[in-house]
């Protein structure tokens, strides 16, 4: 049987959040409760993401997602990436050394290994994978419906959400202006769309059939009662769970969002060279007008200044992914977290779910 949104006994699904902290034993959390939580492969290497699926079906979570980046090509030039690693080799600290403008091997390592992903998500017949930042090819499709796998694309606008469907998505993920971490912009240049999340909800419920997910700054009851409200079946949370102990985000990260210091987030290319939401810091503003549209070279190149920054506990130079709703996050595990979302929401629904 594929798997649908229907099955969940609490409509929350924990969003995939890639580099470091989605750990298994987050994602096993989020499903132990009756929510459905999700596993993100970005960074991690064709292998080690079969061993993830492993360790969360070790943990005896049977229903589970997991999520792939699409990356595609970008509009610029070497000769603008070499023009912007010169700025950062001269804003680093003296101690840290700036990669060479990346030449990828391969196509493969340029996409994060985007084929082997899929066949490693069909081959273990997971139930659901959601992609980002662009569709899955029309044959990964029908590879993974031949496998029982439903498949999930995150959408930023109504014709990204047609386009999906068109392609066979089984649901939406709609993601929403506050999300926090990448936007899922079809293209790394393109401005990320501004709509508020419940309209641009109630655009693409109102003209698609297909299930649809909500995705963005959910910070307590009244926003899933609102979203699920406003046509989703399903309301996604990443920020949320950041602090929470199943979570693996850096300590950094963890007590900046705690810190009257950060009183904001934003949304910038500076670190990964595609529009992302984070906690406002220092390098987020020197940066802004300078870092070219370039994921994932743009990725590549800061990733010393933001290994020093963890290592010399620096929070003006980390990212530290974040949604507007980050001062909602507590440290309570992320079972009770789910549940009690849901607990609050749940009295709040005016529209009838089944
Ligand atoms: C730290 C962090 C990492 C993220 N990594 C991914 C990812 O790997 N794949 C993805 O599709 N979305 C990623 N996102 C976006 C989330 O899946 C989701 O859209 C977002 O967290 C929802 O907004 P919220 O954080 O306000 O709840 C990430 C978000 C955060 C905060």
């Amino acid at each position: 049987m594929t798997f649908t949104l229907d099955e969940l006994s609490i409509p929350i699904l924990g969003a995939p959040m890639a580099g470091g902290p989605s750990t298994v034993e987050l994602v096993a959390a989020v499903s132990g409760v009756g929510g459905l939580g999700m596993l993100p492969t970005a960074y991690a290497s064709p292998e080690e993401t079969a061993r993830r699926i492993g360790a969360v079906r070790e943990l005896g979570c049977v229903r589970f997602g997991v999520n792939i980046f699409v990356v595609g090509e970008h509009a610029v030039g070497r000769e603008a990436l070499e023009r912007y690693r010169d700025t950062l080799v001269s804003a680093a600290p003296d101690d840290v050394t700036i990669p060479p403008v990346p030449d990828f091997g391969s196509d493969d390592e340029r996409q994060d290994h985007y084929a082997a992903k899929v066949r490693v998500a069909a081959d273990a017949q997971v139930p659901l994978v959601t992609f980002t930042f662009g569709l899955p090819s029309e044959s990964d499709v029908a590879v993974l419906h031949d496998r029982d796998v439903a498949i999930g694309v995150t959408v930023t606008t109504a014709d990204d959400a047609r386009r999906a469907v068109d392609r066979g998505a089984d649901l939406l993920v709609v993601q929403g202006p506050d999300a926090g971490g990448h936007r899922s912009t079809f293209r790394p240049d393109e401005q990320p769309p501004t709509q508020p999340l419940p309209e641009l909800l109630a655009e693409i419920t109102g003209s698609l059939s297909t299930p649809a997910v909500a995705a963005g700054g959910v910070a307590g009851g009244t926003d899933v009662a609102r979203l699920l409200d406003a046509g989703a079946r399903a309301v996604s949370v990443g920020t949320l769970l950041l602090r929470t102990p199943e979570a693996g985000t850096k300590a950094l990260h963890r007590t900046a969002m705690m810190d009257p210091a950060f009183t904001t987030t934003a949304v910038t290319w500076a670190y990964s060279g595609r529009p992302a939401r984070g906690i406002a810091n220092r390098f987020m503003t020197d940066f802004a007008d300078v870092t070219p549209a370039a994921y994932p070279e743009v990725n590549t190149l800061t990733g010393p200044i933001r290994a020093a920054a963890e290592r010399a506990e620096d929070p003006q130079s980390l990212n530290m992914w974040a949604g507007t709703g980050f001062r909602a996050a507590t440290d309570r595990p992320a079972g009770e977290v789910v549940t009690e979302l849901w607990s609050r929401a749940e009295p709040l629904l005016t529209r009838s779910r089944s």
